[in-house]
């Protein structure tokens, strides 16, 4: 398939996604979203793929959804079109997602990168929700999942000021996994990555989702959904495999079934 607005490659076992609109900072326009998407669903369901990175350039991981895409258009136009809503298919995905994120994550920007799985920042990265200087709030789910991700203070000081935070800021505030220097952040999140991909498909689809399944459920209900899916890796070759090879001290080689 070809794309215009990204990169994309698989390295072993990892697929690589390279937001790729350097003229507008990678502000993510609704093709650029039907090309991640699309990109990132064939992945999710190739066997050989078992991990994805996104990522975008040393300038900008991406400064928003487009507002010059935007900026005319009105309510109904909106609403028709459920202006957004396709990033929903993005977050419907089951195949671990790491975000490595260079410099500016603003707006739609910060909010993908809250879609991803693991955030891995690098210290040049700058985060930020300033929709509210554009007479607009957060529409990619920034006020939920920031909100999830570093509770109420910060996130009414961010999306209600607009002001940006540092990687510094954004680890401590529990916003990303980790921060590293910048020239290193896609080959970190590559290995990252990796050490996913390595490991039994189905099971790390199934970790993703039972950490997801904390932000739905309640504690009792959350619990029990863990053990019911815990139960069900017994039904894989990969849990035989798995512990076999601990016993046998050796690494394991899991097949993704
Ligand atoms: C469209 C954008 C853009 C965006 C940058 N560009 N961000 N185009 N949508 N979100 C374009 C600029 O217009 C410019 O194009 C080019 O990219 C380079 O940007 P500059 O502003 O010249 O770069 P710089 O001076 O380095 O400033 C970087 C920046 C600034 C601080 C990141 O670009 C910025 O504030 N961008 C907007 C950030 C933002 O508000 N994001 C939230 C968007 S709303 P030209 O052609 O002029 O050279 C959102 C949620 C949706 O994401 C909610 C509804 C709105």
């Amino acid at each position: 398939q070809q794309f215009e607005n990204i990169l994309v490659e698989t390295r072993g076992r990892v697929g690589l996604v390279t937001l790729n609109r350097p003229q507008a900072l990678n502000a993510l326009n609704k093709a650029t979203m039907e090309e991640l998407v699309a990109a990132v669903t064939a992945m999710d369901s190739d066997p050989e793929v078992g991990a994805v990175v996104i990522t975008g350039s040393e300038k900008a991981f991406a400064a928003g959804a487009d507002i010059k895409e935007m900026a005319a258009k009105g309510y109904l136009e909106m609403y028709a079109e459920d202006w957004f809503r396709g990033w929903e298919n993005l977050t419907r995905l089951r195949i671990p997602i790491i975000a490595a994120v260079s410099g500016f994550a603003l707006g739609g920007g910060c909010e993908l990168a809250m879609m991803c799985d693991i955030i891995i920042a690098g210290d040049n990265a700058k985060f930020g929700q300033p929709e509210i200087n554009l007479g607009v709030i957060p529409g990619m789910g920034g006020s939920q999942r920031l909100t999830r991700a570093v509770g109420k203070a910060k996130a009414m000081d961010m999306v209600l000021t607009g002001r940006f935070i540092d990687a510094e800021e954004a680890e401590r505030s529990g916003l990303v996994s980790r921060v590293v220097p910048a020239a290193v952040v896609i080959d970190e999140a590559l290995k990252a990555a990796e050490l996913i991909a390595a490991k039994s498909k189905p099971a790390a689809m199934l970790a993703k989702e039972a950490v997801n399944a904390a932000f739905e459920m309640g504690l009792a209900q959350g619990v029990v959904f863990e053990r019911r899916v815990f139960h069900s890796l017994f039904a894989s070759e990969d849990q035989k495999e798995g512990m076999a090879a601990f016993t046998e001290k050796r690494p394991p080689e899991f097949k993704g079934r």
